[in-house]
């Protein structure tokens, strides 16, 4: 038997791939998630960890000499300083680190190697053993020997390790495991997420690289004199540039440079249309500026009858707020007339700009700058749906050439600067009819699903996202494309046009994600226009950008011709993956293919894929849908396989939309579970910051026949310097990892099978981790994953009278064990001195504070969190006798959160930390922070305070030091307590024996003088 403990499941340095993934999520240039936007991609880093630590095992990195100890914890620092250098994401300042990472990743693909070999060797002795049934792979390669050695995969004499992502969405999982060497296989329902797998795991690798045996446009010329393949990137942006040529010759006229107000020519020549033909296409005429963004109000008419000018629904004018600029627009509503205009007013100062710029509609309730009636939003709403809401424009943003910043003119100032929507309206119809394109009429989901917000207001199509001018050009793009598709079915052939077209594709998605009516303009610099989805929802959005298609500078054609292109080259690799399109619930593989299957569900409600990527998918499906016939067919996206919990979708019922996405992901890791081979290894990612979340997936993933082996938290969202912040580092993510279960384990008892194995597990990687310097909730998380394992290996766990744990209950007893080992060891830290008094045998209350801080600082805890975390530390948060209770509560509730109080909100309670009415003393907290706030306010009276409190001295000792943070190991000391409370702890414990003993304070009361506290 091979040991097969993989690193996943011993140690990751969770810390430093967590810094990493948040780096990566700035990188944009070159980065995979230019090819195509989808939601809540996981970052690159953080799954190449999980793909490698679920391959490697931990014995690869333990040395042969020494006690076994210090084998295990040099080999854990053996392998978290490979995986940092493994998990890093290059940037663009550093060129060496790109060629350092590769070395990594080639290191990484002989650990993958070898252990896989070793693996392939054990299955085929397991099977001539007689123990399990032939390899299927054995059959499928039919594989002759009894060993199989590295060179047998390299050779494909024998399979790569086979990796399965079944959510594969943007494709990060799967393009990490080609990456390291693996057999890749990716797997989602929704055709847009095909689409992005097919230009992330396939096209790149298939023809990323020039060919000179194949026609194209970029390669060098072959020896009949004809251009060659210069590879998939450039070959693209070539034909970028073909249908940029096309629809700037269509549309090229709606989007007219504008004459420079700061050039004084009594008469410039307008440009007319055609001007790029005899000039170059990269270069604004000279005194002309580029518009990069039309900013526009919707309105409606006013609701005063006897009014009715047009009100404008913007809800702030800013142009640009930085540092020693400031630019808005001021509206103005002329006398006697029923249209207001804007003017650009700018200054050094925000109070210098002379109106506030942010005092506009609220909420879609707007004033009648002439009447002062209000348009409310249920008016808005009925004017909306009558197909009555207007727009205006407002002020164009432009670049002038060789210039930086932005010009801001308003539109009054430009004549003729907005669109003839008739004039569009003909064009629209004409090119529909001659292409056989049409507008996507097809319908928006249904008012209340998740995340759209914009029905209610009239929006019926997802056309309707678009103006007149915006429809016009995507479709003349979507034109080109389709003429770029044949033309170059005529050059190269079918094989070549569907990577092309379908990367054309890809850039007219990332256009209209920056053109529609639902783009805002970032006031604060950058590309000006700021996508659609800033956020996994369709909100309304009452004053919006529309860019310019040919602008340089900005978000336009121009610029996804150079980014998107570059984005292929991290998927640059000669391996190929595997790309299926299906539901989860229903793997198309046979039955133990798999080696590992890393993965990464939805999570309920928390992102509407399918709807919100029905966005794209009209635009696809008139762009590519002829190439992909199979994944376009139908109107929409596929909705009813979808796992997610929309009640929209079971008749409004949140019970029972829930339940579907349980039964779903039960039956997906039910697949999980058959694909995989008996030894193999899932980690699935998991979103919930918090363990409150976790009994539906340790209760799917158990009943599927999984153990829940460890969890290890991810914080990928935030930047790194925030994670040291006041505010608990709660992870963003969570890798929990699961084996399958040995079938046998049927039923376990609770108190003789469970409860003693959960202790020691719970107290070996309380004690590891520690060690490793993992701290705060990211120690609670992992400890509380390694803990499942003591429930999850039966197939069920019985109380004594044959009644079953449920997965709440068993959570809450593994928090619970969690904590107390945590306590425990924070007690031999902080020098529990006579190993009597620890901080174990603190009372509840103080126990409470103490894990709190601990684990969350001085963050806000939601209620579900915050009751889990009081079950395991035995108090009550609401009711009578409970912490939220009382003027100097130590807790405070807030709606659905709660928050700790400090000393600084509590101490300066009379009574706080004197013995109870019957006798009993005072909770060790509440003494603390009295002290602490007389020590700063009435230092006198401390003596006194304490001959009546009578207080443990060695126990409140224990709690100031854990509590001040230095006795904690690992990284994140400083933030253990809130700061102004730390720092009163630190001077507390400095002068520990004088405040204590109080023999200075009488001195000093003695002789008047106040010098008690040394700092
Ligand atoms: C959290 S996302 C995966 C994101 C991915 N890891 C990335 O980095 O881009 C979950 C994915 O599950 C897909 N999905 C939802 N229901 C599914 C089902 N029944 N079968 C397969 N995929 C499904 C969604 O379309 C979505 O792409």
């Amino acid at each position: 038997m091979i040991d097969d403990k993989r690193l996943i499941e011993d140690y990751l340095p969770i810390e430093a791939i967590s810094e990493e993934a948040s780096r990566e999520k700035s990188v944009r240039k070159g980065h995979i998630s230019t090819l195509h936007l989808w939601w809540a991609r996981r970052p690159l880093v953080a799954c190449r960890a999980a793909v490698y630590g679920a391959l490697v095992p931990a014995s690869r990195f333990v040395p042969n000499g020494g006690s076994n100890e210090k084998k295990k914890s040099l080999g854990r620092a053996n392998s978290a300083r490979f995986v940092k250098s493994l998990c890093r994401y290059p940037s663009d300042s550093k060129p060496d680190e790109r060629a350092e990472i590769d070395r990594a990743v080639q290191e990484a693909q002989r650990h993958i190697l070898i252990a896989h070999a070793d693996r392939l060797t054990q299955e085929l002795t397991d099977w001539k053993a007689g123990s399990c049934p032939k390899p299927g792979w054995a059959e499928e390669f039919r594989f002759p020997g009894a060993t199989v050695t590295t060179e047998d995969i390299t050779a494909a004499r024998a399979p790569r390790p086979r990796v399965l992502d079944m959510f594969a969405g943007g494709g990060a999982i799967p393009l990490e495991a080609l990456r390291l060497g693996c057999d890749a296989h990716a797997l989602d329902l929704n055709p847009v997420a095909h689409i992005i797998e097919l230009c992330t795991l396939v096209y790149p690798q298939k023809y990323g690289k020039p060919d000179r045996t194949v026609h194209g446009m970029t390669g060098p010329k072959n020896a009949k004199g004809e251009p060659t393949w210069g590879g998939l990137a450039d070959e693209v942006r070539y034909w970028g540039d073909w249908v940029l040529g096309r629809v700037r010759a269509d549309i090229g006229d709606l989007y007219p440079f504008i004459l420079d107000p700061q050039i004084k020519a009594k008469s410039k020549p307008a440009v007319q249309l055609g001007w790029f033909k005899d000039h170059d296409p990269e270069k604004v005429p000279d005194g002309y500026l580029m518009p990069i963004g039309y900013l526009w109000t919707r309105t409606v008419k006013c609701k005063n009858p006897s009014c009715g000018a047009t009100v404008p629904l913007v809800r702030q004018t800013w142009l640009c707020k930085k540092a020693g600029r400031y630019a808005a627009m001021k509206m103005i509503a002329p006398r006697g007339k029923k249209e207001v205009h804007f003017k650009v007013i700018e200054s050094q100062s925000e109070k210098d700009l002379g109106f506030d710029a942010e005092a506009f509609s609220e909420a879609g309730n707007a004033a009648c700058p002439f009447c002062g009636a209000v348009s409310d939003n249920d008016y808005v709403k009925a004017e909306g749906c009558a197909g009555r809401i207007g727009r205006q424009l407002m002020a164009l943003a432009c670049t002038r050439p060789g210039s930086q910043g932005k010009v801001y003119i308003a539109a009054n100032d430009i004549p003729g600067a907005a669109p003839d929507e008739k004039d569009i309206q003909r064009r629209i119809e004409k090119l529909c009819r001659e292409s056989g394109l049409t507008m996507p009429d097809e319908p928006l989901p249904q008012r209340g699903t998740l995340g759209f917000r914009i029905q209610p207001y009239g929006f019926q199509t997802w056309g309707d996202l678009f103006t007149g001018r915006q429809q016009l050009c995507l479709l003349a793009f979507s034109k080109a494309i389709r003429q770029a598709q044949s033309t170059i079915v005529n050059l190269e052939g079918d094989k070549y046009a569907l990577p092309i077209s379908t990367l054309l594709a890809a850039m007219l998605d990332r256009l209209a994600d920056f053109n529609s009516s639902l783009c805002v303009f970032n006031y604060t610099g950058g590309r000006g226009v700021v996508h659609t989805f800033g956020r996994h929802a369709l909100p309304m959005v009452w004053d919006f950008a529309e860019t310019n298609p040919f602008n340089f500078d900005g978000a336009s054609w121009v610029s996804a011709i150079e980014d998107l292109p570059a984005g292929l080259g991290d998927a640059d690799m000669p391996l190929l993956g595997t790309v299926a399109r299906g539901s989860a619930t229903s793997l198309p593989w046979s039955d133990a293919r798999f080696d590992v299957v890393v993965t990464d569900p939805p999570y309920y409600d928390n992102v509407p894929y399918a709807d919100l990527s029905d966005f794209f998918y009209v635009w696809l499906k008139r762009t590519v849908g002829n190439l992909y016939r199979e994944h376009f067919s139908s109107a929409l996206t596929p909705k009813k396989a979808e796992a997610i919990a929309e009640p929209t979708r079971h008749g409004g019922s949140l019970e029972r939309a829930k339940r579907a996405y349980e039964e779903m992901m039960a039956k997906s890791f039910a697949e999980a579970c058959r694909v995989l081979k008996p030894g193999g290894a899932i980690a699935v990612v998991y979103a919930h910051k918090t363990t409150l979340g976790w009994a539906t997936l340790v209760d799917a993933l158990r009943f599927a026949g999984f153990v829940v082996t460890e969890a290890w938290p991810m914080d990928t969202e935030k930047p790194g310097r925030l994670r040291a912040q006041n505010s608990a580092a709660l992870a963003s993510s969570i890798f929990l990892v699961a084996r399958k279960r040995d079938p046998s384990s049927k039923v376990g008892s609770y108190e003789t099978d469970v409860i003693p194995q959960l202790g020691t597990i719970v107290r070996e990687r309380v004690e590891t981790l520690w060690e490793m310097g993992v701290s705060g909730a990211d120690l609670v998380i992992a400890c509380v994953g390694a803990g499942l394992r003591a429930f999850t290996k039966f197939a069920r766990v019985e109380y004594g009278n044959g009644e079953e744990v449920p997965a709440e209950r068993f959570l809450a007893e593994v928090e619970t064990v969690v904590l107390e080992g945590i306590l425990g060891k924070l007690s031999k830290t902080v020098g529990s001195k006579n190993g009597q008094t620890t901080l174990a045998g603190l009372d509840p209350a103080t126990r409470f504070y103490v894990l709190w801080r601990y684990t969350y600082r001085a963050a806000e805890l939601d209620a579900g969190e915050a009751i889990i975390f009081a079950n395991g530390t035995d108090v009550e948060l609401d009711g009578q006798h409970s912490l939220t209770q009382g003027k100097r509560a130590l807790l405070e509730r807030k709606k659905n959160k709660y928050r700790l109080h400090d000393y600084a909100e509590r101490g300066n309670e009379h009574g706080l930390g004197l013995p109870h009415e019957d006798g009993t003393s005072a909770s060790a907290v509440d003494i603390l922070h009295r002290i602490l706030w007389l020590m700063e306010h009435k230092p006198l009276k401390i003596p006194e305070f304490l001959s009546e409190a009578e207080p443990s001295v060695e126990q409140l000792r224990l709690v100031a030091q854990a509590l001040a943070g230095p006795a904690l190991s690992g990284g994140e000391l400083s933030d253990v307590s809130s700061t102004a409370e730390q720092s009163a702890l630190g001077k507390l414990l400095a002068n520990w024996n004088t405040v204590m003993v109080g023999k200075a304070a009488v001195e000093d009361r003695r002789t008047g003088q106040q010098t008690l506290f040394k700092n």
